[in-house]
């Protein structure tokens, strides 16, 4: 039930799928706890405000072109942060102190504005007009640790690429925290710097995560930010992403799934943002013809740099593959790693990729490409043990035998079995007492005295 007049709270989201989910995700959890919602938010990838009649949106002007395309390069989109974080400052007060200065006859105050970690000019801004910011960590708390850590990692000389494993993290080599093979490595640990020190400056940060799941990087993330932390995610199985997809989600791909077998299909899809050569988008079509298994493939538009969409597939492969195959340009995600025939789920690993597969109990395979992926990957394959690692070099053969593992050797039954356990540890999270019930209610009080 909603509760009237406890404020209004005004959320940022950074204009990337994969931090525009969690955000709206957010704004309705926190609506649902009775606040007001206002979204300022980029022309650039606009969230729609038809799906949501009850909040108000400010679109600010972000200085880019209508056609511009996220590139999966991790250096390049360092710099796009960057570029966003100069170009947004500006707007982003104007508006704020438009909405400052209405709300005074308001019968809904502002309490605070929310906005996404990547967002780190903002605090400036809160701090200019007296608002209090609290920041959206849209990643999970080992991966925001290892990523503050990243200055002194390579100031140590432990960076970038070793075996070696992680002296306070045993579960990890050094390589699988290198976040990206940064090219300008200077400018990455600058960004990296004052993301910290603008997180640090806030007054508390949200992550999409939950305690019982992350429960021995706790302490740690309390000794590197020492301000109010609260874990209530997943913030997904509260709401569902569905409104705030960017690409129209193809449902054909539910009534394909009704047709198949219980655990029979592997979902395959690689997030908004990670591309891939033509070369591998070959071998990543044969390794799914050949494991003969049935398959539910996202192929985005621009998951291969420069093409249109299957023109790329072999002469013949479609009718090769048949009714086995299903191949969408973006599915209804949630809803088929729900689907009792979803058997496992090939991802690059994405924050939000690998917690939805978690709370559906769907094994993965782990193909990460940059940043926060490899961390999560690290997890499924080697902590939680619910998946197996693809090396990122994309061959037929690897993919066939990993496609095996999962689906028809006894290990994918373990592993099945080892991921239900996390999955009910992650709804127990939520439920009346869980850990993540306790630190939403504490966070509706933090915002309350704001
Ligand atoms: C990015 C980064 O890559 C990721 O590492 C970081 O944790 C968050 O930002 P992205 O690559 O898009 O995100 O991956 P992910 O975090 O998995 O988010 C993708 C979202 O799109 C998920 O919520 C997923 O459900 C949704 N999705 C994906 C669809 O709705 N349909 C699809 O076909 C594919």
């Amino acid at each position: 039930m909603k509760l009237k007049g406890r404020g209004s709270v005004i959320l940022f989201p950074l204009p990337f799928q994969g931090h525009i989910n969690p955000m709206l995700q957010l704004a309705n959890i926190l609506h649902e706890r009775g606040f007001s919602i206002s979204i300022i938010h980029t022309r650039f990838n606009s969230p729609n405000p038809l799906n949501y009649p009850l909040f108000r949106f400010y679109p600010i002007p972000d200085g880019l072109s209508e056609n511009h395309v996220i590139s999966s390069d991790p250096n390049r989109i360092v710099a796009f942060v960057k570029f966003l974080n100069s170009n947004c400052q500006t707007p982003l007060r104007d508006c704020l102190a438009k909405l400052i200065s209405t709300s005074l006859e308001d019968e809904d105050p502002i309490a605070c504005l929310v906005t996404d970690a990547l967002w780190y000019s903002t605090q400036a801004v809160a701090d200019d007009l007296k608002l209090p910011r609290i920041v959206l960590r849209t990643s999970n708390v080992s991966s925001f640790i290892v990523l503050s850590s990243m200055s002194l990692l390579f100031e140590k000389g432990y960076l970038p690429l070793q075996e070696m494993e992680v002296p306070e993290l045993p579960q990890f080599r050094f390589k699988d925290i290198a976040m990206l093979e940064a090219s300008d490595r200077e400018s990455f640990l600058q960004f990296i710097e004052i993301l910290v020190q603008e997180t640090k400056a806030s007054s508390g940060i949200i992550l999409n995560s939950c305690e019982d799941l992350e429960q021995e990087f706790l302490s740690k993330l309390s000794l590197l930010f020492p301000i109010p932390v609260f874990l209530i995610g997943p913030f997904h199985k509260y709401f569902p992403a569905s409104s705030s997809s960017l690409l129209p989600q193809d449902r054909t791909c539910i009534s394909w799934l009704d047709k198949q077998q219980p655990n029979s299909v592997i979902y395959v899809s690689f997030g908004s943002v990670a591309a891939i050569e033509e070369a591998d988008f070959l071998e990543v079509a044969w390794g799914l013809a050949n494991s003969m298994q049935a398959f539910l493939w996202v192929v985005r538009p621009g998951l291969v740099q420069g093409s249109e969409w299957l023109e790329l597939l072999p002469n013949g492969f479609l009718e090769m593959v048949g009714e086995r195959a299903h191949i969408v340009k973006w599915a209804p995600q949630q809803e088929v790693l729900a689907h009792p025939s979803t058997g496992a789920f090939w991802t690059h690993c994405g924050w939000n990729s690998t917690l939805e597969s978690l709370c559906e109990g769907v094994p993965m395979i782990c193909q990460p490409s940059f940043g926060d992926q490899k961390i999560d990957s690290r997890f499924v394959s080697h902590v939680w043990r619910v998946g197996v690692h693809l090396e990122f070099k994309i061959e037929r053969g690897e993919i066939e035998r990993a496609i095996r593992r999962l689906m028809v050797e006894p290990e994918g039954q373990e592993m099945r079995e080892r991921i239900k356990l996390i999955k009910d540890k992650i709804n127990l999270c939520l439920k009346l007492g869980g850990s993540s019930y306790k630190s939403l209610d504490n966070l509706v009080i933090y915002i309350l005295s704001m």
